[in-house]
């Protein structure tokens, strides 16, 4: 037995009144489309997940072709039938086929396994996911036969007559037989109020032909839910993200107001990480135990080890922060930077692709860009790495158990020995040599009496 998996993901997505297609609206940091593939994947190999494609269809491969999925394309968007008639190529050599829709995007991989397991135990020639919803506006209805599992006909809302409904909808995700699907869909018309070909009129035709048409309800009807509105798409997200938020609590981790959170899926904490209100972790950031993250903080694609504290409005991204670093408030990490273990980053402070070795501290004010800082060395307040010259960037080496005093002017190409001192003030744009002292900075000039002379001559005018 062998089996494929279609996505449908050509449509416009009209009510979402966006310029964008419908299926690269993001919800939890990714496009709906890569929930959905995701989810297939759990369940067969990327190689046996075809999706159709038609509604800026350049854009909605690039956006999903790291998954290894294969393409179908839909050049003319007829209807969701017309959809599938256009992959009957890229199925037929499977036996069976599930059918998912891009733009339902909560979809679980167990409930894709259930939904083809009861397929394969009732021998059906199409099986459908349904639900229950509080609101069924917009879905189609499903119509059983009295008392039992079997569907006569899936109306779409708009071909609803007077009178006719049903609380039960269809969730747009689907099991077929491949040979039964394909002997219905050269049938379908577009005698309906869109004037299209819809898929959904398969289940009347084959339970017209007397084959078997069956339903399975989804236990959580919130899972099936589509996203046709962006208020609709909001409120997926913020599903999605308590689904997150639930998960990690239920590990361990402390969310102190998780309605307040924004986590991404894949994002990893470990067991007594505290997540302070108002922070976003996004992208494959990964935080160890005993981390503490206050709040106002964003962290994006970035690894933190254990008992880091990074203070309120801190922004950090793709960087690595080691055990028991301290950050912030308003620390800068900015791309490949490497913070080490026990090490001091303060207010103000921007760090730019530069590694930062263990216990040492640039507490305030400070840029350090393309550097090295070595062990246990102090940054002073208000320290420049002058690490672009307007055509290039160069590297500033500074060794271990070094001093650089406040508000030094670091001229990057520059080394400066372990265990250097540079004075307070100094703009150094030559090597220091290990253990040496480096000052360059202006005498100053001082005038005794200069002050209260002035005071008196101004009082006299
Ligand atoms: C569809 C179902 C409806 C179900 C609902 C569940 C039909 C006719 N109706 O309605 O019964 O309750 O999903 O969410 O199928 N697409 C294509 N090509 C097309 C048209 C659509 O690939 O020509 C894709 C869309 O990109 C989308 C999916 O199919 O991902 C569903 O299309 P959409 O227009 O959103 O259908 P609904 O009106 O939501
Ligand atoms: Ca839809």
């Amino acid at each position: 037995m062998s089996l494929a998996i279609l996505i449908m993901a050509a449509g416009k997505g009209t009510r979402l009144k966006s310029n964008r297609a419908k299926v690269l609206h993001e919800i939890g940091g990714a496009p709906l489309l890569m929930h959905v593939i995701r989810a297939a994947s759990a369940v067969v190999p990327a190689s046996a997940i075809h999706v159709i494609v038609g509604h800026q269809a350049a854009q909605v491969e690039a956006a999903v072709a790291a998954s290894g999925v294969g393409f179908v394309q839909q050049t003319e968007q007829l209807g969701t039938g017309h959809a599938v008639q256009c992959a009957a190529e890229a199925i037929k050599t499977s036996d069976q086929v599930l059918i998912l829709s891009g733009d339902v995007p909560l979809i679980r991989p167990e409930t894709i396994r259930a939904l083809f397991d009861f397929h394969q135990a009732e021998k059906a020639a199409m099986t459908i996911l349904t639900a229950r919803p509080a609101d069924p506006t917009g879905y189609g209805r499903i119509f059983r036969r009295d008392g039992s599992n079997e569907v006569q006909a899936i109306i779409e809302q708009k071909d609803l007559k007077p009178g006719q409904n049903s609380a039960e909808i269809n969730s747009g995700i689907y099991a077929f037989s491949t040979a039964k699907l394909l002997s219905a869909l050269p049938h379908l018309n577009t005698n309906n109020a869109q004037k299209e070909l819809y898929l959904t009129s398969v289940a009347g035709l084959l339970f017209a032909a007397g084959e078997k048409v069956v339903a399975l309800e989804a236990a959580d009807a919130d899972e099936i839910l589509g996203a046709n509105t962006i208020a609709e798409l909001a409120s997926l997200d913020q599903s999605l993200r308590a689904r997150t938020a639930k998960r990690l609590m239920d590990s361990g981790v402390t969310i102190q107001r998780p309605d307040t959170c924004v986590i991404d899926p894949e994002v990893e904490i470990a067991a007594d990480a505290i997540i302070e209100p108002y922070v976003q972790l996004l992208g494959k950031t990964k935080i160890g135990t005993g981390t503490r993250i206050r709040s106002y903080t964003v962290i994006e694609n970035c690894t933190l080890g254990e008992n880091v504290l990074v203070r309120q409005n801190c922004i950090l991204a793709e960087s690595s922060i080691g055990d028991g670093a301290k950050l912030g408030p308003f620390a800068h990490i900015r791309p490949e930077s490497e913070i080490g273990a026990d090490a001091h980053i303060g207010n103000f402070v921007e760090i730019k692709k530069s590694k930062i070795h263990k216990g040492a501290k640039a507490n305030h004010l400070t840029y350090i860009g393309d550097a090295e800082v070595g062990e246990a060395t102090n940054i002073g307040a208000g320290t420049i790495t002058c690490n672009y010259d307007g055509v290039n960037k160069h590297k500033t080496k500074i060794g271990k158990n070094a001093f650089i005093g406040s508000n030094s002017t670091l001229i990057a190409p520059l080394s400066i020995g372990d265990g250097a001192y540079v004075g307070a003030a100094s703009c150094i744009p030559k090597d220091v040599p290990a253990d040496a002292l480096a000052v360059g900075r202006a005498k100053p000039l001082i005038k005794e009496g200069w002050a209260s002379a002035r005071r008196a001559k101004n009082a006299k005018k």
